[in-house]
């Protein structure tokens, strides 16, 4: 029986990491590779993701970067071709880039805005999925990590179709965990709560919005991206082996506050 600490060794295993030139996506890469996984850094941007797999290289860790915008099937393709050709497989897939391109309420949404969040937020992460299924299959299992929110659980104002997909996504999660066990592939949904990245950078920039979300907090603060790292290596690694379909919170007490 290995140790407890060597469950949560991730030498041999390939993951890919979407949405990683920054943010939640990039703090998780860098935990996987400091746990011995080879990372396939994705975003947008080449620029941006050869800069963060540079570092990780230079700190002796493998990492490749490969541009893929997720809501464009063809390029969703081309990433899974490159992990291919570089690794020979994959094990795991974190499903981390989203959009919110607006606030506001729903009656104001159009469908074009509904349709470009589901897009990237849903659709990419089925599709992606799908595609890694069969790899994950021949190297006898593997892990599917999707970044979903508290927002799909407990939906705040101003951010409803935000809050739709990541509702889907959660389904999405236990739905791959249900008809994906039997292949020995794990899906699990991390929802983190108020992280302070550029994404967010609406909530915790204006003071008066962060000073009331925070007051309600448990925790009493937002959180940093490297505190969503601890879930994600625990949930790609074989510690993690009986949990599948299950929703995972680091959210500083937000669902239980208010
Ligand atoms: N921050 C929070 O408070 C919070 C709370 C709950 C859930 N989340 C979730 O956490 C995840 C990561 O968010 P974050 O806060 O870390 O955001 P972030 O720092 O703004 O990073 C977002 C990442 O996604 C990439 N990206 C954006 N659109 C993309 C697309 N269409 N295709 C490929 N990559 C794309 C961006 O890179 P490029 O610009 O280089 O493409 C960047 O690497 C998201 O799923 C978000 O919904 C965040």
């Amino acid at each position: 029986m290995p140790s407890s600490s060597q469950r949560f060794d991730l030498s041999g295993k390939v993951a890919i990491i979407t949405g990683a030139s920054k943010g939640i996506g990039e703090a998780i890469a860098r935990g996987l590779a400091e746990h011995g996984a080879s990372v396939v850094v994705s975003s947008r941007s080449q620029p941006a993701v050869e800069s963060v797999a540079a570092s990780l290289r230079a700190a002796g860790y493998e990492a490749t970067a490969v541009a893929c915008h997720v809501g464009d099937e063809g390029q969703l393709e081309q990433l899974v071709a490159a992990t291919v050709a570089q690794y020979g497989g994959v094990d795991i897939l974190i499903n981390n880039a989203a959009t919110n391109p607006v606030f506001g309420p729903l009656e104001t949404m159009d469908g074009a805005v509904f349709d470009k969040v589901m897009n990237v937020n849903v659709r990419a992460c089925f599709l992606l999925a799908n595609r890694c299924k069969p790899l994950m299959e021949k190297r006898g299992g593997g892990s599917i990590i999707n970044i979903a929110s508290v927002e799909g659980i407990k939906p705040s104002p101003m951010m409803g179709v935000y809050s739709v997909s990541k509702a889907a996504l959660i389904m999405l999660t236990q739905s791959q965990a249900r008809e994906w066990g039997a292949a020995g592939i794990r899906s699990n949904a991390i929802c983190p709560g108020l992280i302070q990245t550029k994404f967010s950078s609406a909530l915790w920039q204006n003071e008066a919005i962060l000073n009331h979300f925070v007051g309600q907090l448990p925790a009493g603060r937002m959180a940093q991206p490297e505190e969503m790292v601890g879930l994600a290596v625990y949930l790609a690694s074989a510690a993690s082996s009986y949990s599948t379909g299950g929703v995972f919170t680091a959210d500083g007490g937000h669902l239980i506050a208010g």
